[in-house]
């Protein structure tokens, strides 16, 4: 725990290691109790620094138990050193000499899940981003690049795997019932890239050829019960593997890669180098037990941690403030690949859809910082969707504006220049200059600037001369010490839409879309030639990360819905349209007003139903009214029970309406194919179980039709889709109560399913949440030590239980608070992700502001905050 005021790490004050370690030899010995971690580092002082200081500081943790320290064969005394609870100093050090250092450590009493600690019956580590200090005393910072052999001695009946990064020299047997191993990683690498394991595992094997005709042995690691789960994943890492040396020319650079999954992780995987480490429901699904989410999830996961190889690994960041060199380049290719293995535009959709309800709501609030942050208190607390999802579109920006060749060109020429090294954001700008021979220097605020820049378009079309002419001006919203900010450069895709739904021609080559590059904050663009009034579809393929404001009717957007050329532009347009009108349903709830029958809406929603040409996955996505969370990001004060209340509204009327179709196309869709979790199959699956979601409205039939899908379903998504309508539907528990309790019983001994089950009952909006949520804590299959399980039960319901997690006693906020502290000193980093939900607080209208504020100041006025949820909380405050 780190008590008093934790301080606050500046960007600018960032200066060279003063030593850097050439070589590192871990030797582990695991045992129940204490485990001993010797190393052997050989250290010497960094040339490029003028006149080092020779005192070495290594960070640590207050975990480590110091046996020893030699240096250069000879024993220090207790004097010749001085620790701290973080840190070990050792004065007057020589130039270049060789450190041993011996600790002993408990992982089985570890319960934050950063450093060694156990899952179930295994050893395993996560380092990212500084746990490596809470093994040993380390220069534990990514600029600090070291060759790593790592001897593992453990019982070899109990731990009959033993794995490190790299590839295995030796391993034998030793007296006492123990074995050893010994792996060596060629590749120096940063101590955040170590991974350790040791356990009695299966493993499913296979191999991959590189394009230089290397053999690869891919290897998944998993308890015995779980080896029928692994195809699927090692299938998605040989197509990333082979992808990668496609589309970007990178190869893999060992002679095996290794995934192992644990079930007790912070996060969903972990790209450590030859040794992927995955949280259990990122990488294991197979037909019986796993949704289609659960398997598009499980492909992007194992692409983005295998593409972490080059970006990320081969070339890692020099320092924290870097992180979306990394992260958001790595996010960005992910969803590159997963483009091109499925509907490039439904994965736009979503990232789209996930970047507007969570990114932007983030850059509006009091936690909002820029892709690089100047500052930070807890590290763990960066990996946003800011840095993220933010970081991966200003990557997207810079295809756009230099197109695929040229692209690739700087992307190359990034990896070959700094591979091997640690690398800034700002190296990789200067790749893009180099190859486009353009200068960045505005482009480079998105870096800089916190906040999402608003962009509003005007259109004036003067038909004596045929012209038509579009205004654009731009401005970004002040953010926590961010004030005035300087007009960014905005690539904005954009065409025109003839009165007849045609593109059209927009210069003498006649090309139906143009990239105008916005950079002034007020800036024009003429057409010529225009015959008639035309429809802009503005932002295509939502060619950058802002809010875009044009004043369309409801008749242009239905315009747009059913012609626009972009499959992105044209579900926009119904997404907008739908946005408009249910604010204003909304605002009539709050007014006592009951919301009026929309025929625009209902409109586009029939003309999708008859139509026979659009992809199934995308009209799934456009028969799908915006979410609650959607609506949140587009209303001054949020009153939840409204939104929620106008989302119903639309949804009887849309069932009403249409019903006739919805049941016929439901109806069409309900085939038995043998299961695949392809593209097209998911397609399918997606619109059939949109279509039930408005069937569950009707009032003689509905229930009925979602519980024999229920009863029916063959595969997971279909039984779970139903599942959750009939218990957010059945008002009287008819069928509700009993299919939950089939289903436990079912599956009770699948963990991923139980922790699914779990979470549909905490998103459950019946009233009664709350206490439905404190009896699940009380269930057999809940632990509050799980990290899954605390996201499946109080995340979920928190995050996405809207209708029971704010009520107007606060309650529900009370409940969070509590948990909260309970996890504070367990597991900081889940204890901190939890208190989001309470960040937003001045979103909302009262009484649910004020309540949602009380709770964080009872959480900050508690004694021994970690200054993981101390940085959060006292921000948002
Ligand atoms: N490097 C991260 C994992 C990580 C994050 C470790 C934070 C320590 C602290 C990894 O590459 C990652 O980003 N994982 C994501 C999944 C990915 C598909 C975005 C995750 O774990 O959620
Ligand atoms: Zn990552």
């Amino acid at each position: 725990m780190k008590d008093g005021n934790p301080s606050t790490i500046y960007l600018k004050n960032y200066t060279q290691s003063n030593f850097l370690i050439e070589k590192t030899d871990l030797k582990f010995e695991l045992n129940d109790e204490i485990s001993f971690v010797t190393s052997n580092l050989v250290v010497r002082k960094n040339l490029h620094v003028p006149n080092v200081d020779p005192t070495l500081m290594l960070h640590g943790n207050k975990n480590l138990q110091l046996l020893w320290i030699e240096v250069d064969g000879v024993r220090l005394e207790d004097d010749s050193f001085h620790k701290t609870d973080t840190d070990l100093s050792i004065p007057n050090m020589p130039d270049s000499f060789e450190l041993s250092i011996k600790v002993s450590i408990k992982p089985q009493e570890n319960t934050t899940m950063m450093g060694l600690y156990r899952s179930r019956t295994m050893f395993c580590t996560q380092c990212e981003a500084e746990g490596f200090r809470s093994i040993t005393y380390f220069l534990d910072r990514p600029d600090v690049m070291s060759e790593y052999t790592t001897t593992i001695v453990a019982d070899s009946q109990r731990y009959p795997i033993l794995l490190s990064n790299g590839n295995l020299i030796d391993e034998g047997t030793l007296k006492d019932g123990k074995h050893y191993a010994i792996w060596n990683d060629p590749h120096k690498k940063p101590s955040y890239l170590f991974a350790l394991v040791a356990g009695s595992l299966s493993f499913v094997e296979d191999s991959f050829k590189t394009m230089s005709g290397r053999n690869v042995a891919l290897k998944i690691f998993v308890e015995e019960k779980d080896l029928d789960k692994c195809t699927y994943a090692m299938d998605a890492l040989k197509r990333s593997m082979r992808w990668d040396e496609e589309k970007y020319g990178r190869e893999y650079d060992l002679d095996i890669f290794m995934i192992v999954a644990v079930d007790d992780f912070n996060m969903g995987a972990m790209e450590n180098k030859g040794l992927n480490i995955f949280n259990t429901s990122a990488v294991l699904v197979n037909p019986e037990i796993s949704t289609d989410a659960a398997f598009q999830r499980v492909e992007a996961i194992v692409a983005h941690e295998y593409f972490h190889n080059w970006s990320g690994n081969r070339v890692t960041c020099r320092d924290w403030f870097q992180l979306s060199l990394k992260e958001g380049f790595t996010v960005f290719r992910d969803a590159q690949f997963s483009s091109d293995m499925n509907s490039s535009v439904v994965k736009r959709i979503e990232d789209v859809n996930f970047l507007r309800d969570h990114q932007f709501a983030e850059d509006s609030g009091p936690m909002a910082h820029s892709v690089q942050p100047d500052s930070y208190i807890e590290i763990n607390n960066f990996y946003t969707v800011t840095i993220y999802e933010k970081g991966a579109e200003v990557v997207g920006m810079y295809h756009t504006l230099l197109g695929e060749d040229k692209f690739r060109e700087a992307t190359d020429l990034y990896f070959n220049r700094h591979d091997g090294s640690a690398a800034t954001v700002e190296d990789f700008v200067v790749a893009m200059e180099d190859v486009s021979g353009r200068n960045l220097n505005q482009f480079r605020r998105w870096y800089s600037q916190a906040g999402t820049p608003v962009v509003t378009v005007k259109s004036h079309y003067d038909a004596a001369n045929r012209s038509y002419r579009l205004d654009f001006s731009q401005n970004c919203p002040d953010t926590p010490n961010q004030k005035n900010k300087k007009p960014f450069l905005i690539p904005i895709k954009l065409g025109l839409v003839s009165p007849d739904g045609e593109d059209i021609g927009l210069n003498i080559d006649r090309e139906n879309e143009v990239i105008f590059e916005l950079s002034e904050i007020n800036d024009s663009i003429s057409f010529d030639n225009i015959d008639s009034r035309p429809v802009p579809s503005l932002l295509r393929g939502f060619s950058a990360p802002v809010k875009l404001v044009y004043e369309y009717s409801k008749e242009e957007l239905s315009h747009l819905a059913s012609h626009d050329s972009d499959g992105f532009s044209r579900w926009d347009a119904g997404n907008r349209l739908y946005n408009m009108v249910l604010l204003d349903y909304v605002d009539s709830l709050s007014k006592g007003h009951e919301p009026l029958k929309d025929d625009y809406v209902i409109s586009v929603f029939s003309s999708i139903l008859d139509d026979q040409t659009i992809e199934p996955a995308v009209a799934a996505l456009m028969l799908q009214i915006p979410s609650d969370k959607a609506l949140y990001g587009l209303l001054s004060k949020i009153d939840p029970h409204y939104v929620s209340k106008a989302r119903k509204f639309a949804r009887v009327m849309l069932n009403e309406a249409l019903n006739e179709n919805i049941y016929s196309k439901y109806n069409q869709l309900c085939f038995d194919k043998a299961f695949l979790p392809s593209a097209e199959q998911i397609g399918e699956r997606s619109l059939k179980n949109t279509l039930l979601s408005y069937i569950v409205l009707d009032k003689s039939n509905g229930l009925k039709t979602v519980y024999d899908q229920f009863q029916s379903a063959t595969n997971m998504t279909d039984k779970t889709s139903a599942l959750n309508l009939l218990i957010n539907h059945d008002k009287d528990d008819t069928y509700a109560s009993s299919a939950l309790a089939d289903f436990y019983c079912q599956y009770k001994n699948e963990n991923l399913v139980v922790n699914l089950w779990l979470q549909l009952q905490a998103t459950n909006q019946q009233p009664g949440g709350l206490s439905r949520v404190q009896s699940l804590m009380e269930h057999e299959s809940f632990t509050i030590k799980n990290p899954n399980k605390v996201r499946s039960l109080i995340g979920s319901f928190a995050s996405g239980n809207h209708f029971n997690f704010h009520d107007k006693l606060g309650t529900g906020y009370e409940f969070l608070g509590e948990q909260i502290l309970k996890l504070n000193t367990l597991n900081p980093q889940v204890a901190a992700r939890l208190v989001t939900p309470l960040t937003r607080w001045s979103d909302y209208e009262e009484p649910y502001a004020n309540l949602m504020k009380k709770q964080l100041k009872v959480i900050k006025a508690s004694p021994g905050l970690v200054s993981d949820v101390y940085e959060v909380v006292t921000k948002s405050l």
